[in-house]
């Protein structure tokens, strides 16, 4: 029986051609598991590919280790969704020159050691949530009469480039607008995080208008810390990510007021990576659209961002 399975394995990787190590940081989130299937997805409709996944377990000196291990197995050609910039770095790098090719997808690495960054503008995303915000909360009482709507930011890890560029976006869009930052905190991307801090927020302020929050286990945190303090229903609740099964779900059940989708790039990288295998010429940067989700668009399949 162990013989028979060992020998049919054989058999099967006999066709690949190429290994492919997918460096995942984490897989607590649903939209990474999301991000993992869709690879495996793609991946699985061309034989000569195998595809090997480790996951960091959100740990950044881990995730080192994990693409040195990569490197030394003697991988064809590397993906890495990096959990922080500047420590991620020097380990893509070193897989980079010593010619392995490299896609980097989601979160970005400092420099341009790599084949190819994949994924959506970012700093496009944090402005297009600042500018639906400030449209959203005109008709608040408090700007009605001439005065700021209260919002709180909950920020994902701003050692990693989607916390920095959709704070970033955010900010120039409510530049100058009737929007008070009343409270803003780091929740690293993580649910029960955000669920404290937001606890912290309501802790002091009581008048609290909406939250944005840079993913949407964040979102739906604050808002189980809103419905848990009784103020569900006066807070308006924004995220980002946009999976059919968690934001839009949410926007359909009314818990958020919005989200933006934040595509995985599963498949485009696939793509990117045979393409790149096959020795053809890639361009460094891949940016995906995006779309935002509301109650009235839902239906209609979210609008796509300007
Ligand atoms: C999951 C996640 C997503 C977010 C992305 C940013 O770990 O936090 O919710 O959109 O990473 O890199």
């Amino acid at each position: 029986m162990f013989a028979a399975s060992v020998a049919s394995q054989a058999a099967t990787d006999l066709g690949r051609r190429w290994t492919i190590g997918m460096s995942q940081c984490n897989l607590g989130e649903p939209w990474r598991v999301q991000m993992n299937a869709d690879l495996q997805r793609a991946a699985a409709v061309h034989p000569e590919l195998k595809l090997v996944f480790k996951d960091a377990q959100n740990d950044t000196l881990r995730q080192r280790a994990q693409i040195e291990e990569f490197i030394n197995s003697g991988i064809d050609l590397l993906i890495v969704s990096p959990k922080e910039a500047a420590p991620l770095t020097p380990p893509v790098a070193d897989a980079f020159k010593r010619g392995i090719p490299v896609i980097v997808l989601d979160r970005r690495v400092l420099g341009t050691s790599f084949t190819q960054f994949i994924g959506a503008d970012n700093r496009r995303i944090g402005r297009a949530a600042g500018e639906w915000i400030v449209r959203r909360l005109a008709s608040n009482p408090r700007v009605q009469a001439g005065g700021k709507a209260h919002v709180v930011e909950l920020k994902g890890l701003m050692t990693s480039t989607p916390g920095q560029d959709r704070s970033a976006g955010f900010r120039e869009a409510i530049k100058g607008q009737p929007v008070e930052i009343v409270f803003e905190a780091d929740m690293k991307w993580l649910e029960p995080e955000a669920r404290k801090e937001m606890e912290s927020a309501l802790a002091v302020h009581r008048d609290i208008d909406l939250v944005y929050a840079h993913n949407d286990p964040g979102a739906h945190g604050a808002y189980l810390a809103a419905r848990a303090g009784g103020h569900a229903k006066d807070i308006l609740f924004v995220g980002i990510d946009a999976l059919p099964h968690e934001g839009q779900a949410y926007v359909m059940q009314g818990l958020l007021a919005a989200t933006f989708e934040y595509p995985t790039g599963g498949v485009e990288a696939i793509n990117s990576a045979l393409r790149i295998l096959h020795g053809e010429k890639v361009p460094k940067e891949l940016s995906l659209p995006s779309r935002v989700f509301t109650r009235e668009n839902l239906e209609r399949g979210g609008e796509q961002l300007p």
